[in-house]
């Protein structure tokens, strides 16, 4: 169990999609807020919303975190307004897509001091006062391109790729004193990241439907609750994450997993993914081969998952 109420979450990334839902979930369950983001007009307007309709304390720090000083002014602004951060979730990032030659170098830079140069310093900025106390947590926004090297998203996976591994040590590093540290590894999430990322970026989710930012938010509290070390919510991004680590460089590939046998039943009969490139995807045929409960533990049913290259029509 996790308990909320009456705690305080520092949320970057608070004034859209997935930062934005988490904000809203965790003043339902009675915790107050630090809203960390760029857009202050946006910040206030969710603040105030929220301690009107859930009674809770709202505090907004408007940053631009990519600049340098700005993760310890956001500590020092805490500190002048006397507040403990319980819950530190780490959610502002963004990916660029296209040919890595044609991206903006400086945008680049800016992607990896974003989305993990800052994780680890909102870290180090507030991990050890939680140490002290002997509890607190941290919630990073990995995502499933955390597990695969992505073409035309490199920079990005490779980025997320970092939260995960950084995440899952700390977990282990501090899972016996009191600090919980959970990554969050979404699939395609319906949010104004891929208007962000660039055109094209939607290829990105072509195969897979969005998901509504909230059912994240839900998956990731109840990995929180739970002690996980990180979550891949949904039953379609827990295959790519399990088949995809040797993606995008083989042209053909198979391999046999086991998924709990209450995975999303939408997977039988095969999906198609699209990679993310222009027009090429990749095909993956899902066929349940056997049932296996060998413990008696788990119910786990086999799949065979073949994986072709081939041109993607949406
Ligand atoms: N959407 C997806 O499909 C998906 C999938 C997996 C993982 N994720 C991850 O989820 C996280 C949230 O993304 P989202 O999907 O919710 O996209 P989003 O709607 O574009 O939200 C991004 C948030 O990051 C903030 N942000 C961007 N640059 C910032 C900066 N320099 N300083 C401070 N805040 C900044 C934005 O606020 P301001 O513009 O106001 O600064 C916004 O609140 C990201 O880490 C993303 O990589 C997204």
């Amino acid at each position: 169990m996790y308990t909320y109420q009456g705690k305080t979450a520092l949320v970057t990334g608070a004034s859209s999609g997935i930062g934005k839902a988490m904000a809203y979930a965790l003043a339902t369950r009675g915790m107050n807020l630090i809203l960390v983001a760029r857009s202050e007009k946006t910040l206030n307007e969710i603040a105030l919303q929220l301690a009107q309709r859930h009674n809770v304390r709202t505090e907004v720090i408007a940053a631009d975190l990519i600049q340098s000083e700005a993760v310890a002014a956001v500590q020092k602004s805490v500190q002048e307004r006397e507040l403990v951060v319980d819950l530190l979730v780490n959610d502002a990032g963004f990916g660029s897509y296209g040919h890595f030659e044609t991206l903006d170098p400086q945008r680049d830079h800016d992607e990896v001091m974003l989305n993990a140069a800052v994780v680890v310093d909102m870290s180090h900025a507030f991990l050890p006062a939680m140490v002290a106390r002997g509890e607190g947590a941290i919630i990073n926004i990995s995502s499933t391109g955390a597990f695969q090297p992505g073409p035309y998203m490199a920079v990005y996976g490779a980025s997320k790729a970092f939260v995960l591994s950084f995440s899952v040590a700390l977990w282990a590093e501090y899972r016996t004193r009191g600090i919980r540290v959970v990554a969050v590894c979404p699939g395609p999430v319906d949010t104004q990241f891929f208007n962000a990322a660039g055109p094209g970026s939607q290829h990105m989710a072509a195969g897979g439907k969005k998901v509504a930012p909230e059912g994240v938010v839900a998956k990731g509290l109840s990995a929180l609750e739970r002690g996980q070390s990180h979550v891949v919510p949904g039953g379609l991004n827990i295959i790519s994450s399990t088949i995809l680590p040797i993606p995008s460089c083989h042209p053909e590939r198979q391999r046999r997993i086991s998924l709990p046998i209450t995975t999303d039943p939408s997977l039988r009969g095969g999906v198609t993914f699209c990679d993310g490139s222009n027009g090429q995807g990749l095909f993956f045929t899902i066929e349940p081969c056997l049932s296996v409960d060998l413990t008696g533990l788990t119910h786990q049913r086999s799949y065979l998952l073949r994986v072709q290259d081939g041109v993607f029509q949406p």
